[in-house]
């Protein structure tokens, strides 16, 4: 039988691609380079699946291949903010993510931001990896208390859940939840959560808002500077979510005017480029989109992707169709 043919956008680890070679006719991007729009449509053209992830722009643009060949994009990832919905149901493609398998991953680095900001460690480490460290003394980096704070959630999907779980069971916090539809309040018993309607509403009220919302069009700078000037002074904004739902400008100026304590950040518009003005913000924690780096979960990712491909090919609607 001939194996569909695949094609792969980035390294992924080498337990799974051994799978991919193994079960499909596979091509992998040994350069790991990200690929450009112009080789993306070829690929649709040219391979039965396209497999890519969130550094491939699948833009209206790059969708418009009328003659393709590809009939599934089984996405490496959660989000798929980067795959424009309206063109892949006009194109016809089936569309997968993988849910689930990182979000206890990216919900420990949800944390290790919150912590990081909270107890100043970016600005710690910096200082003694510089050599301008003198010594402790009472009043030196002192951070702000984490234990027993409100914790906003925006967004309580798999991975606000499991923020909720660290932050309440392990840190006493009090949780206040933002999300589109209403929530079951057993699921919201479980943490200890309240539900907030309104965004506007839940920002006055927390010391820490952390975003677990998908990013795309609708969710784009949800996180202006009318809101930011809504948090408490002195509260800290953490986004593991997807760059764009942040208004970077707007964030600047509030760090810089201290209208906020600080902000840590996973993602951003446009990643890796990063706004100049940000390197400059000492209140400000980043890190290099690690949400979901961990070998369990990109091992996971991989297998959920062959189990999708695996349904598809065998004539079954794969579990974890977006599209
Ligand atoms: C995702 O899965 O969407 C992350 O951003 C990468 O793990």
């Amino acid at each position: 039988m001939v194996k569909p043919s695949v094609l792969v956008t980035r390294r992924w680890p080498a337990a799974v691609e051994a799978q991919l070679m193994d079960r499909y006719d596979a091509v992998l991007n040994w350069g790991d380079t990200p690929m450009t729009p112009a080789e993306i449509r070829e690929a649709l053209k040219t391979y039965d699946a396209v497999l890519p992830t969130v550094t491939d722009q699948l833009s209206a643009e790059a969708l418009d291949v009328p003659a393709a060949k590809t009939r599934i994009i089984a996405n490496y990832g959660v989000g798929y903010s980067h795959i424009c919905e309206p063109a892949a149901r006009s194109l016809g493609v089936t569309v997968t993510n993988t849910p689930d398998v990182l979000s206890e991953c990216t919900a420990d680095l949800a944390m290790t931001l919150l912590l990081m900001v909270a107890r100043r460690a970016g600005e710690g480490e910096r200082e003694v990896r510089s050599g301008a460290w003198t010594g402790w003394r009472p009043t030196h980096l002192v951070g702000t208390k984490v234990s027993g704070k409100t914790l906003g959630i925006v967004g309580f999907g798999r991975i606000g859940q499991e923020m909720a779980r660290r932050a309440h069971h392990g840190f006493g916090m009090k949780i206040l939840v933002q999300n589109r539809s209403r929530l079951d309040p057993a699921l919201l018993a479980r943490f200890g959560a309240e539900q907030v309607d309104d965004l506007d509403a839940l920002l006055p009220r927390c010391d820490f808002v952390s975003l677990h919302c998908p990013g795309g069009a609708a969710n784009r700078h949800l996180i202006n500077g009318r809101r930011l000037e809504l948090m408490k002074p002195g509260a800290y904004l953490i986004n593991t979510a997807r760059g764009e739902v942040v208004d970077e400008f707007a964030l600047i100026q509030a760090l810089s005017y201290d209208l906020i304590g600080g902000a840590a950040l996973d993602v951003f518009d446009g990643e890796p480029r990063i706004s100049p003005d940000l390197m400059q913000c000492d209140n400000l924690v980043m890190l290099p989109h690690l949400g979901s780096a961990t070998k369990e979960a990109r091992e996971a990712m991989g297998e959920r992707v062959l189990n999708n491909l695996n349904d598809f090919f065998n004539g079954r609607d794969p579990i974890d169709r977006v599209i």
